[in-house]
């Protein structure tokens, strides 16, 4: 525990606008500032700082909190880890770690945190001062790498050795389990203990966007065909592949500056492109690009600029890669480097310079990419395999978010291919009917197999044959008769109408079969639609609310639950869900199984197709909307309070942002909801 006179220190030392500053671009709105979320795509800024107050809040997505707050949510650490994150950047001292009181989970990770942290330490020191690194030096000296850039990326070396790490980790007092989860050391084959992962190799530390070491690239400097030349570190509670972007540290302000990040295939591509002068890059470490990787570098700006070589692997994976991008909103531009460059070799033959100029005159948006790579194909010059390449195209463009930008670009392909627009144009609307469809029917089939399971755990055999949609409502309704009269035998009335209004706790154990506790239907809604129609709607409801808007503390915990699934690439459904442990499948047997899907599944049964979620964004649009209005009339409430007894120069600021919460809470409630949630 850090006592409480450190925290308050701490506290006071710390500036919240340098701090947020590190993550957001701020602007001054006279006492406070305001910026784009980091915490939920936005494009007009409901992020405000206020210095004065030491705190944050997003009227967008209701995140907010103070300036340990803020470290804890952008660096998903814990209380105690951001403290001292910030206790070491405002040089304050606080006693080293005591008693270990937090969230095992929390704790896991800071555990790993420090194993790694130490390993970089350990690793570097290796490289500057070990007799058998020796040819690691001379290695890096002839690529054109001082010591200073050495330094700066914390580059390593890891001898041949089984034990080295292992050895020194131990005798540093490092836990042997977190150095195993940090994925530094495997265990043996036969358990009698551990084993260094990374051996003779040139250790790249990989760190998250606040500079904490998050894993480990290591490449062999042996040219032994037979030996990996790179390996990673396996994924672990910190180092989550499909978001990690070599660099992001170093690159993230540089990003924000330019508007624009660069992408490159490998670490020495970055460090290259850093040392020319070339700030705002970052790799993907030889993985393919993933939606994760979109949504952290969104965060610092939008457009993307992918340098692909010149032999390319042909149009349909191009555009795999291209339209990931595109699919999380960013404008994707294409360099492609001369035969035989790559963005390392290029900047060290004709540096910063002359790369920036070959970048300005080489550089073309997707489009003019795609179009390139067909005609060079020759698959441009034949009619149907025009026809092909136009449509793989249309399929790029059909993923992006923005209805402006496809109109834009498929304007741009009736130039090009002198087709006339409104024919795209129904090309494009029949693609996207189709990956809607798509998903829509995945989502229904995993509902209706869920549904399914669900009642034939509930009630074994008898329900089996009974599959005709009328007798299984009133079965359904008999039962939740049965149960409610139930709860009101065994527990006073009022008790149950007091845990409901205030939503805590409202399912204790003891109480699993009793009334259920009443739930704001939105919020149930919200939580059924991105159970059941998949990725796009989690992202579009993602976009737009943030746990701190669900009330209801399970369905809060379940939406907590299926974003980070969603941020890892997990898949999200009911199925999923219903596998589950408690209470989840009893929560998704509520919100999916509610009376009307019932009947709609027998009306299913019977050859009637409903189409009740034919536009599954409107159901979500008017969800959002009493979301929104409920959680900005508790904040407005909770402003009011502490006006009540805030100091007098407080007083001032706090109405200020009692004013701002009114105002939008006025417009949620005088707005369509089309307008409030747009589906860009
Ligand atoms: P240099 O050869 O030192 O220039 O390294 P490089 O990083 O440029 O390597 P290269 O161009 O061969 O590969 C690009 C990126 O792909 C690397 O930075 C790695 O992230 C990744 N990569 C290459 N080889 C391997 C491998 O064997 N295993 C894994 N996991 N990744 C690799
Ligand atoms: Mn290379």
């Amino acid at each position: 525990m850090i006592p409480a006179d450190k925290i308050e220190e701490v506290k006071h030392a710390a500036d919240i606008v340098d701090v947020v500053a590190d993550h957001v671009k701020l602007r001054r709105t006279g006492s406070s500032f305001t910026g784009l979320c980091p915490f939920h795509n936005e494009k007009t800024p409901s992020f405000n700082v206020s210095p004065s107050l030491g705190i944050f809040k997003c009227f967008g997505c209701g995140e907010g909190g103070d300036v340990i707050n803020f470290v804890m949510q952008m660096d998903g650490v814990g209380f105690e880890e951001a403290v001292r994150t910030l206790a070491e950047r405002y040089s304050v001292v606080i006693p080293e770690k005591t008693e270990d009181q937090y969230d095992p989970q929390q704790h896991l990770k800071d555990g790993i945190y420090h194993a790694l942290r130490f390993a970089g330490n350990f690793f570097h020191q290796n490289l500057a001062e070990s007799d058998d690194a020796e040819y690691a030096r001379e290695y890096l000296k002839k690529r054109g790498y001082p010591w200073k850039t050495v330094r700066k990326y914390g580059l390593g070396y890891a001898s041949d050795r089984f034990d080295s790490l292992l050895k020194n980790a131990e005798s540093a007092g490092i836990n042997m389990q977190y150095l195993h989860e940090s994925g530094l050391v495997k265990a043996r084959e036969d358990d009698s203990g551990f084993y260094d992962t990374f051996r003779s190799r040139l250790m790249f530390p990989i760190f998250n966007p606040s500079g904490k070491v998050i894993g480990f690239g290591g490449r062999t400097l042996s040219s032994d065909k037979k030996i990996p030349k790179y390996i990673n570190s396996p994924q672990t509670p910190v180092y989550n592949k499909s978001e990690v972007l070599y660099g992001i540290h170093t690159a993230k302000n540089e990003i924000r500056k330019a508007g624009e990040a660069i992408l490159v295939e490998g670490y020495t591509d970055v460090i290259s492109m850093h040392q020319g002068g070339i700030g705002n890059v970052v790799s993907t470490s030889g993985t393919s690009l993933t939606a994760g990787q979109m949504r952290v570098l969104k965060r610092y700006g939008e457009i993307l600029l992918m340098i692909f070589d010149a032999d390319v692997a042909g149009v349909k994976a191009a555009v795999r890669g291209i339209s990931i991008a595109l699919e999380q909103g960013m404008a994707v531009r294409v360099l492609t480097l001369p035969e035989g460059e790559d963005p390392d070799s290029y900047v060290r033959e004709y540096g910063g310079e002359g790369f920036q100029e070959y970048k300005k005159k080489e550089t073309v948006d997707f489009l003019h990419y795609l179009v390139g790579l067909a005609q060079k194909e020759g698959r441009w010059q034949d009619p149907i395999e025009r026809r092909k390449s136009i449509n793989e195209i249309l399929e790029a463009i059909a993923v992006m978010p923005d209805g402006l930008s496809r109109a834009n670009y498929v304007q741009e392909l009736s130039s090009i291919s002198r087709i006339g627009d409104r024919t795209l144009l129904q090309e494009l609307e029949k693609i996207r009917n189709r990956i809607q469809k798509d998903a829509r029917r995945t989502a229904e089939r995993a509902a209706m197999r869920a549904g399914r399971e669900d009642q034939d755990s509930r009630r074994p055999t008898s329900m089996n044959q009974d599959l005709q949609g009328g007798a299984r409502q009133q079965e359904m309704e008999r039962h939740a008769d049965a149960s409610f009269q139930g709860a009101v035998g065994r527990i006073p009335a009022g008790a149950v109408a007091k845990d409901a209004v205030s939503g805590e706790d409202a399912v204790a154990p003891t109480r699993r079969h009793t009334h259920p506790p009443k739930r704001p239907g939105y919020e149930k809604e919200l939580i059924r639609l991105m159970l059941t129609f998949g990725d796009k709607i989690i992202e579009f409801i993602g976009g737009y609310c943030s746990e701190n808007d669900f009330e209801d503390p399970e369905l809060r915990n379940c939406y907590n639950d299926i974003m980070t699934r969603f941020q890892k690439g997990d898949p999200v459904s009911v199925e999923v869900y219903s596998r589950r442990e408690h209470p989840y499948p009893e929560l998704v047997g509520e919100v999916v199984l509610q009376r009307h899907w019932v009947s709609e599944f027998g009306m299913k049964k019977r050859g009637v197709i409903i189409h009740r979620d034919a536009n599954p964004v409107n159901t979500a649009q008017g969800a959002l909307k009493s979301l929104k209005i409920r959680y900005l009339e508790r904040t407005r409430e909770k402003f009011l309070d502490k006006y009540a007894s805030a100091s007098e120069d407080e007083k001032a600021e706090i109405q200020k942002w009692i004013r701002k919460v009114t105002g939008e809470w006025n417009r949620h409630r005088q707005e369509p909801a089309e307008t409030l949630f747009p589906d860009i």
